[in-house]
């Protein structure tokens, strides 16, 4: 059972990454693919772009990475209220080559920042998006306040209600791959 794991940003202290990789750590039974996705060089979408070049090449690598994993694991950072810069531009090269960018791939979603709105407006936006995307999410949490919940050192969540919150999603994820991969 293999998970495509990743941050929706390219910050290379994101807070995301540290929740991610949290999150990848707890699910048993499986092989983690993890990926940043500002080793997928691209350039900023442009149709003439595309016309002239075709679509560039790290974007059909990160597809297969997609269409290689049974399921995904995202963390996604906010930015006024949005993806990232680097996700959306990643997201849009993606769907140029599929329009189901998550090829139906169970899929959890989550996000944090610092303040206390924990990305949840972000986290909206990428589950609600999904299903015209070929998504199947099946759980999402957003952690809010990151700094004051979580220990870097130790790379654990220190707010015991939010650690049941994340296992209890993990949780369900892990069953519901188990379902899928009996009766596929
Ligand atoms: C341009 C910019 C816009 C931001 N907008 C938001 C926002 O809308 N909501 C929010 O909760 N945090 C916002 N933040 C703070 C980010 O949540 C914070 O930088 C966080 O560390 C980003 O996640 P990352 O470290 O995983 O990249 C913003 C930060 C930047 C640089």
């Amino acid at each position: 059972m293999k998970i495509l794991t990743f941050a929706a940003t390219n910050s290379r202290k994101s807070i995301n990454k540290h929740l991610v990789k949290l999150a990848a750590s707890k699910l048993s039974h499986t092989e983690i693919d993890y990926v940043e996705i500002n080793d997928f060089d691209l350039p900023i979408y442009n149709i003439d772009l595309e016309e002239e070049y075709g679509i560039p090449n790290s974007a059909h690598a990160f597809a297969k990475r997609i269409k290689q994993a049974d399921a995904i694991l995202i963390s996604f950072a906010e930015h006024n209220g949005n993806f990232t810069v680097a996700f959306k531009n990643l997201f849009d090269w993606l769907s140029r080559i599929d329009r189901n960018v998550y090829q139906g791939k169970p899929t959890i979603m989550l996000s944090t920042s610092p303040g206390a709105g924990g990305g949840k407006t972000v986290l909206g936006l990428a589950e609600n998006g999904a299903p015209h995307f070929d998504g199947k999410v099946v759980g999402s949490l957003s952690i809010p306040s990151f700094y004051e919940n979580f220990d870097i050192d130790s790379n654990q969540l220190t707010n015991p209600e939010l650690t049941e919150k994340l296992e209890n999603v993990l949780s369900v994820f892990q069953k519901d791959l188990r379902v899928n991969k009996r009766f596929n």
